[in-house]
């Protein structure tokens, strides 16, 4: 008989990194890898996952290409690249808003003399969809990070970002002005091989349901991969 190949479930580096390695602890499918290696792909401590660790951006990419067949993704980057895979559990971590923010001396929802506000983001799609909506005319400017810092140096007059506990936003002088969307992590699984992969899908889906509704388990957990 074959043995077959794990599932590839797709990891976000960054914030929601931590919370989705202790939820594979909780499954016994954590990393088989000792903490702090440079390994991007490993499988996990059972066996049944091979764990890949990307930009929070691209998990949607791999995942709807099947490149990974599972993964675990905020919604604000799913809808953002509007991909196309199943989403059959909210993790329950990661809960946070998409905002819009400007100094407070900067004006909202127009600036004075007619001039066309400038708003950066790492999400353009969300924001320009947002504006459409309301019906104000804006620009948006694409950056990949540190997105509040653009209205300090005038590159824009507004921002769009997540905010979590506020003190980024704080930090930098900014108050919130619209929430666009409320965000949080959730599984992502690849249509294709839901349907070739079935079981396997269904125990893994199993799985993380019993974790997300029990408590955390206190006490050490072992050392995970984690680039
Ligand atoms: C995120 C987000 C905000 C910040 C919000 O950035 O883009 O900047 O966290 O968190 P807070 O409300 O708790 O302060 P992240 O740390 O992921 O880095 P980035 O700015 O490089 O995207």
């Amino acid at each position: 008989m074959t043995a077959r190949v794990p599932l590839t479930l797709a990891l976000p580096k960054g914030r929601l990194l931590e919370p989705s390695l202790a939820l594979l602890w909780k499954i016994g499918a954590a990393g088989s890898e000792p903490s702090g290696t440079r390994k991007l792909l490993v499988p996990s401590s059972d066996g049944t996952l091979s764990l890949l660790f990307v930009k929070p951006a691209d998990v949607p990419v791999y995942v709807e290409s099947g490149a990974a067949d599972v993964g675990i993704a905020g919604t604000d980057v799913l809808r953002e690249t509007e991909a196309d895979v199943l989403e059959p559990l909210a993790l329950g971590f990661g809960r946070c808003r998409m905002v819009v923010a400007s100094p407070a001396e900067v004006l909202y929802p127009t600036l004075s003399g007619g001039v066309t506000p400038r708003v950066a983001t790492k999400y353009p799609r969300l924001t320009r969809s947002f504006f459409a909506e309301t019906g104000l005319g804006v620009q948006v400017i694409s950056v990949s990070g540190s997105v509040e810092v653009a209205p300090l140096l005038g590159l824009s007059h507004w921002i769009v970002d997540l905010v979590d506990t506020g003190r980024t936003l704080r930090d930098n002088g900014l108050v919130e002005r619209a929430t666009i969307l409320d965000v949080g992590a959730v599984l992502v699984v690849n249509r294709a091989s839901q349907k070739l992969r079935l079981e396997e899908h269904q125990q893994l889906l199993d799985r993380l349901q019993v974790a997300v509704q029990s408590p955390l388990t206190p006490g050490h957990r072992p050392g995970v991969s984690r680039p």
